[in-house]
């Protein structure tokens, strides 16, 4: 669970301060991925001379140890190959040692930066030693350094690609890898297997066309006709359930970097684990698929696997991302987290915009519309995800059972894959998912896949594993979310799914009533949640009166609201490492009221729905110990009027909706209990924002 960044330019010159500059700012746009030790190899001042630094802690930390180490800055470069790491530990305790890039030998012939984890990185260490390296670090990743020098040094006049897929056939886990050699100069090569990898390019010229050829180790790529042909002929043979087609998202053929009279023209590459470090250089991008072997070399990129018939496509498009960099910048906020509570009014509108069209009382996910009928006539849905997108599935699921009355269940991914749970073709699996590559959720997808049941996808981030690997979805459009703590990913989830429950049920004539009170909820959300951020300043204040030196705290919630506890309790969790328990209200008799007194805080959500009456007598329990809890219930509730009750009040919505606004106070509250405790809220410790590993 790492951040790789790379940078190569070809015929542009750059001295070394702008190619550290470069490497160093895309390490830091990916720190939300990793943050315990960074790391670079750079060319050095001789020709074959690697020049790499590595440190303990933030980018920051490596910056310092570079301009301490006054490298000759004002070299130029005309071509340069330098790859860069920000690491989250697995193998072995951040240290100068353990962190990347890695190397093969003392002269770095091959250094190597590594995102995920190679499970036969044992078997390949004791095989290696057996030849004489001798391995200097805890990693798995050195293992691949390794063994690319001695694959390397048995045919020293190998094709750097022929080389790779050697290493890659050998390799067992997920990966994503930039490899640089000083055998082969300026070039790099990028792989990866359940691991993203995205490769930016900046060109000066218009690239010819928008599409890369995949080469084949067999007898190279087809045609760019045959390949349209074979486009076609699949998409007319596929039925709904067969693997998902995604070459239908591609077009023709590539040459995209030489020049009419087939010259390469100078270029520059970024790659990188995520746009977000590309986006500041340039939009055009192309995602690598899994077990793809680019080879970026004298200005062109090519792409390699190891197979021909293995389904995917036989072109990568080069896309056009439409990713602003103020997006990923936290502007006037002081931390991702803060600014991703306050965009949830804008966010929530994308995830319904061209969807939602309350005038006319329709819903319309693209994504979804081939399948529809498919999922309706399924036996049962099965939601399953991790963390907070578990929550948000949580969150839906009565509005799922109440409009389709299709059985729902929602799993913990890690939980339904240890279960081995029953799966079949007639189920519906929808895997939720803000980053898309969740390690427990992606396996749990393809678990279902070999079971072929029909997958569905609630993902944030295009291009991602399971955005990629589903049969259909839908991508919430929240746009980057870095801050650890999810939050505008979780609104949003909850808004597409309650879309999706909504398409659903729209040839039930029964449920036409609710679907638009549904609706028309919908689209006043965006307002009432301006309306709940004006409360930051007395959440602020509440959080320093009553929380302050706390050891623990109790979240209640029922129904639709368990939910939202259950979120509440995570989030404060992660950020302040409070100890925070949500109870199901119902529950609370059966045991946790022991914990209640004068003294311990307790926040209860009493909005008002079908279940308010039994809610209340939660609260009451709760006051007849001496507990004063501080509640939240919509605006000028008479229950709650008395002067000495704590509340904070949130509009009413639709009670299926209502979870929504009741959860953003509780952001608010991790985030301030957090600043109060002056902890790092974007960086909270042992977490890191995208878990690749099981
Ligand atoms: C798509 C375009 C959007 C455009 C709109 C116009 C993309 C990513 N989106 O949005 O830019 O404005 O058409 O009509 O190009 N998918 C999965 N698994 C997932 C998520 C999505 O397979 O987890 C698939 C969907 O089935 C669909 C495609 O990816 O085929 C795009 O999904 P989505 O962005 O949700 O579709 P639209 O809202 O139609
Ligand atoms: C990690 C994050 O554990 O993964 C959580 O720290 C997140 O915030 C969880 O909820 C699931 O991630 P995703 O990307 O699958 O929604």
């Amino acid at each position: 669970m790492c951040g790789i960044f790379g940078y190569i330019n070809y015929l542009v010159e750059r001295d070394r301060k702008f190619i550290l500059d470069t490497l160093l700012n895309g390490l830091s746009r990916l720190e939300y991925r990793g943050y315990d030790s960074a790391g670079l190899a750079v060319d050095g001042d001789k020709k074959n001379v690697v020049c790499a630094f590595k440190e303990v802690g933030k980018v920051a930390k490596l910056k310092e140890l570079i301009e301490e180490s006054k490298p000759d800055l004002t070299k130029t470069f005309e071509s340069h190959a330098g790859i860069s790491h920000t690491r989250w530990a697995t193998h072995g305790t951040p240290s100068r040692l353990n962190c990347h890039p890695h190397r093969s030998d003392v002269n770095w012939e091959f250094s190597i930066v590594h995102n995920g984890i190679i499970t036969n990185y044992k078997e390949l260490k004791a095989l290696l030693e057996t030849k004489g390296f001798r391995f200097e670090t805890e990693t798995d990743t050195e293992c691949i350094a390794k063994l690319t020098k001695y694959l390397y040094d048995q045919q020293p006049d190998i094709d750097f690609t022929v080389l790779a897929k050697a290493v890659v056939k050998e390799l067992e886990g997920a990966f994503g890898l930039l490899i640089k050699s000083v055998h082969f100069p300026h070039e790099v090569i990028a792989a990866r297997k359940g691991s993203p990898l995205v490769i930016g390019v900046r060109t000066s010229r218009k690239m010819k066309v928008d599409f890369v050829d995949v080469e084949y180790s067999e007898d190279g790529a087809l045609p760019a006709e045959q390949a349209s042909q074979n486009v076609a002929m699949k998409k007319s043979a596929t039925g709904l359930l067969a693997p998902p087609d995604k070459s239908l998202l591609h077009r023709s053929q590539s040459r995209a970097f030489l020049s009419d009279d087939g010259v390469p023209q100078p270029a520059e590459f970024f790659l990188s684990s995520d746009p977000s470090a590309i986006v500041e250089h340039t939009k055009k991008v192309l995602y690598l698929e899994d077990d793809d072997i680019a080879h970026i070399h004298e200005g062109q990129l090519n792409i390699h696997r190891l197979t021909k018939d293995d389904g995917t496509s036989n072109v990568r498009a080069i896309q056009t991302i439409e990713l602003e960099l103020q997006e990923i910048m936290k502007g006037k906020f002081d931390h991702f987290m803060q600014k991703e509570i306050f965009e949830q009014p804008e966010s929530v509108v994308n995830t319904m915009r061209g969807r939602l069209d309350v005038a006319n009382k329709q819903v319309t996910l693209g994504g979804l519309r081939q399948y529809i009928s498919t999922i309706r006539r399924c036996r049962r849905i099965i939601f399953v995800a991790c963390g907070t997108s578990y929550h948000s599935c949580m969150a839906v699921r009565g509005v799922f059972e109440e409009l389709t009355e299709i059985p729902i269940s929602v799993e913990l991914a890690s939980d339904f894959l240890d279960r081995q749970a029953p799966v079949f073709r007639d189920d519906t699996c929808v895997f939720v998912s803000q980053s898309g590559e969740t390690a427990d959720s992606l396996m749990a997808l393809r678990y279902c896949l070999e079971r072929g049941a029909l997958t569905v996808g609630v993902v944030n981030v295009v291009g991602s594993s399971i955005s990629l690997l589903t049969h259909c979805g839908v991508h919430i459009n929240a746009g980057p979310e870095i801050g650890v703590a999810s939050t505008k990913a979780y609104t949003s989830q909850f808004v597409a799914m309650v879309m999706f429950a909504l398409s659903l049920s729209e040839d039930r004539a029964s449920k036409q009533k609710r679907r638009e009170e549904i609706m028309e909820g919908l689209a006043k959300i965006s307002e009432q949640f301006r309306e709940i951020l004006k409360l930051n300043d007395p959440i602020k204040q509440m959080c320093a009166k009553f929380f302050k030196n706390q050891k623990s705290l109790l979240l209640l919630g029922r129904g639709g609201q368990f939910p939202t506890a259950l979120e509440g309790a995570l989030k404060i969790k992660e950020i302040s490492y409070l100890h925070c328990e949500a109870v199901m209200s119902g529950e609370l008799k059966h045991g946790v009221l022991a914990l209640v007194d004068e003294n311990l805080p307790i926040i209860m959500i009493l909005t008002r729905d079908n279940i308010f009456t039994k809610s209340l007598n939660a609260y009451q329990q709760v006051i007849a110990r001496g507990g004063r809890p501080i509640v939240i219930c919509n605006y000028d509730d008479p229950e709650f009027s008395s002067a000495q009750t704590e509340k904070i009040e949130v509009p009413k919505t639709v009670d299926c909706l209502q979870g929504l606004l009741n959860v953003i106070p509780l952001q608010l509250i991790s985030y301030w209990l957090a600043v109060g405790e002056g902890l790092n809220v974007d960086f909270p410790r042992n977490l890191a924002k995208s878990v690749t590993v099981e």
